[in-house]
């Protein structure tokens, strides 16, 4: 069965049990804030989970692509994807727990659908815990439906609750089925999730609750049901094949081969992730990111880079076009946004690869040079400087220095293959970028203090303020806020943050006290810098702009505010003044303005 006959089996199906076929929705999440990616296919329902009515009636169905990037360490194994399709069907309020697993067992196991063998499925159920009890009806049923109590795992929250997507909205416990891979023969008796031939295929959600902010679970008036089941998994397992084998996947690993003259069979990881990242992007860009430092851009930037590594790795030949086109040609009929963007999204992938590739040749050059003036692995002696100048100098990874050590020396051994080593020496290149900023923010503050034309007294001031602005606003108003723009001259500052409503007078009070507040407890303001990797890690804040490089300043504020920015900062916010609001207002749709100045 290829992808094509599934998707339609699957909407069929459901329209036949009265849902109403809904289109995909972007991949870039509309009126939710809350995540950067679309992650399943209830992400643009929930405001029909949460008892908004929904035009196609209480029922529907649909095809939803989807990233995920909480697995990509998983992915190149033969069952995780980035990018992938979910089929679902839901229940606004209509049918819940008995008709929702009626009709998924009918699909899977009815010879008239997919006629999978009922002997080799396996359930899990949500055990019960102090926010929701023991799923018995779950359970109850798919015994009544043959399937034996040692096929019936009972889990907790940790593996059967869904949602809710973001940190708040709706979820609820939730009942997944798996498949045997294996061979039928092997098949053991009792169900072990932890198994890698049982792969999950399907999720069936019961929507009864809301997570609120203060994290207490309220039931919804509305009872729910939210399904999931992973297109590409289902397709393998109906063709008894890896998922990188089916067809969407099989024209891309191809031409990986024809473009790298290596066999998938050799290389199967490295094909696996390539193909993986590759046609990610391609979904990204065909909805509208573009590879940045910052948010959905940033995971966008980051898995071309790593599919750019390992293809080089294989030599394989960059040849963007080739790829997108057969993308479209496997897509383009269901998701026209590839067709549509076609010479956009070869141009993005083709600016990435020339950006990065510049990058990584300088590297791998000094790191060659180093190898070449000595064939002794000793030379990178822990107490070796040549990858922090690297890294100094050229924003070279350290991380991606030693792995490529390894790959390159790693038949004549480095002394990086062994962890212990190779933390001693992260621990000691950490320390040594600590120092150096030491010493570039002593002697910055001595130049600072000489006066810069462009980094005038007033607008450093107001450069602080944005900072302090921006944590007050996320405070006061959510941590789906984030700065959209700003512009600040020696009269007063304006600032643009995504909000969907106008401030009401309250909120634009609470905002300027707390922003005097963090005034008057003369924080001081820190900088440090470190791999962008590294600081997104604990730095909240995100950006949409392009314009920071591998290596980042991080600039915080005492507890308050934690920022990557290029400066200049005052040092003390005391040196700030007082801080006023003059204006509040709507800049387009979805996005807030507010002018401000300071005063001595
Ligand atoms: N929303 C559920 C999932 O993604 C169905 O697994």
């Amino acid at each position: 069965m290829t992808s094509q006959e599934l998707r339609k089996k699957f909407l069929e199906f459901f329209e036949q049990k009265g849902h109403t076929i809904i289109p995909s929705a972007s991949l870039i999440p509309e009126n939710d804030p809350t995540v950067l990616f679309t992650t399943a296919g209830m992400h643009p329902l929930v405001p029909f989970l949460l008892g908004e009515k929904h035009p196609g009636g209480n029922k529907v169905t649909s095809c939803q692509k989807c990233i995920r990037t909480g697995d990509i360490d998983e992915v190149g194994d033969a069952t995780h994807l980035t990018f992938f399709e979910m089929l679902g069907n839901w229940s606004f309020g209509d049918y819940f727990k008995d008709q929702a697993i009626d009709m998924s067992f009918e699909f899977l196991t009815s010879s008239q659908w997919l006629g999978l063998d009922k002997n080799l499925l396996a359930v899990s159920v949500f055990a019960g815990d102090g926010d929701a009890p023991f799923d018995t009806e779950a359970f109850e049923k798919w015994k009544s439906l043959g399937i034996s109590e040692k096929r019936i795992a009972k889990l907790p929250k940790k593996n059967n609750w869904w949602g809710p997507a973001g940190e708040t909205g709706p979820c609820g416990p939730d009942t997944e089925m798996f498949y045997w891979t294996g061979d039928p023969n092997e098949i053991p008796e009792s169900f072990n999730d932890d198994h890698p031939l049982w792969v999950e295929i399907w999720n069936d959600v019961f929507m009864q609750y809301n997570k609120t902010k203060e994290g207490t679970y309220i039931p919804l008036a509305q009872k729910n049901v939210d399904t999931g089941m992973g297109l590409e998994r289902v397709v393998s397992i109906l063709n008894k094949t890896d998922i990188y084998s089916i067809d969407t996947f099989k024209p891309i690993i191809e031409t990986i081969e024809k473009l790298s003259g290596k066999k998938y069979g050799e290389y199967t990881k490295e094909f696996r992730i390539i193909a993986d990242h590759i046609k990610a992007g391609v979904f990204m860009i065909a909805d509208g990111v573009i590879p940045s430092n910052a948010g959905a851009g940033y995971v966008l930037r980051r898995l071309l880079r790593r599919q750019i590594r390992l293809s080089r790795s294989i030599t394989m030949k960059n040849d963007y076009a080739q790829f997108v086109s057969l993308i479209d040609n496997c897509y383009g009929d269901i998701y026209p946004n590839i067709r549509k963007n076609k010479p956009l999204i070869i141009a993005e992938l083709d600016n990435e690869f020339t950006k990065f590739i510049k990058t990584l040749e300088i590297g791998l050059r000094v790191i060659n040079d180093l190898f070449k003036k000595s064939d002794d692995i000793e030379m990178f002696s822990l107490n070796d400087d040549t990858l922090f100048n690297l890294y100094q100098t050229y924003g070279f990874p350290v991380e991606l220095s030693l792995e490529e050590i390894n790959r390159e020396r790693g038949r004549r051994g480095s002394p990086f293959m062994d962890e212990s080593l190779k933390e001693q020496y992260l621990k000691r290149f950490f320390n040594k970028m600590s120092e150096h900023q030491e010493l570039s923010r002593t002697s910055s503050a001595g130049v600072f203090k000489g006066g810069l034309a462009d980094h005038s007294e007033i607008s450093t001031k107001y450069h602080t303020a944005t900072h302090l602005l921006l944590a007050a606003l996320r405070e006061i108003l959510g941590p789906e806020v984030y700065q959209k723009g700003s512009n600040i001259n020696a009269e007063r500052m304006r600032f643009d943050f995504n909000y969907a409503q106008k401030l009401t007078p309250e909120q634009i009070q609470s905002v300027e006290n707390l922003v005097n507040k963090n005034i008057a407890e003369n924080l001081e303001v820190k900088m440090q810098t470190m791999p962008k990797e590294e600081a997104l890690k604990s730095v909240k804040v995100s950006f949409d702009e392009s314009k920071y490089g591998d290596v980042v300043k991080v600039y915080t504020i005492g507890d308050f505010s934690s920022e990557l920015c290029g400066g200049p900062h005052v040092e003390f916010t005391g040196q700030i003044g007082s801080f006023r609001i003059i204006k509040e207002e709507a800049v387009s749709s979805g996005i807030r303005r507010i002018r401000a100045i300071i005063t001595p």
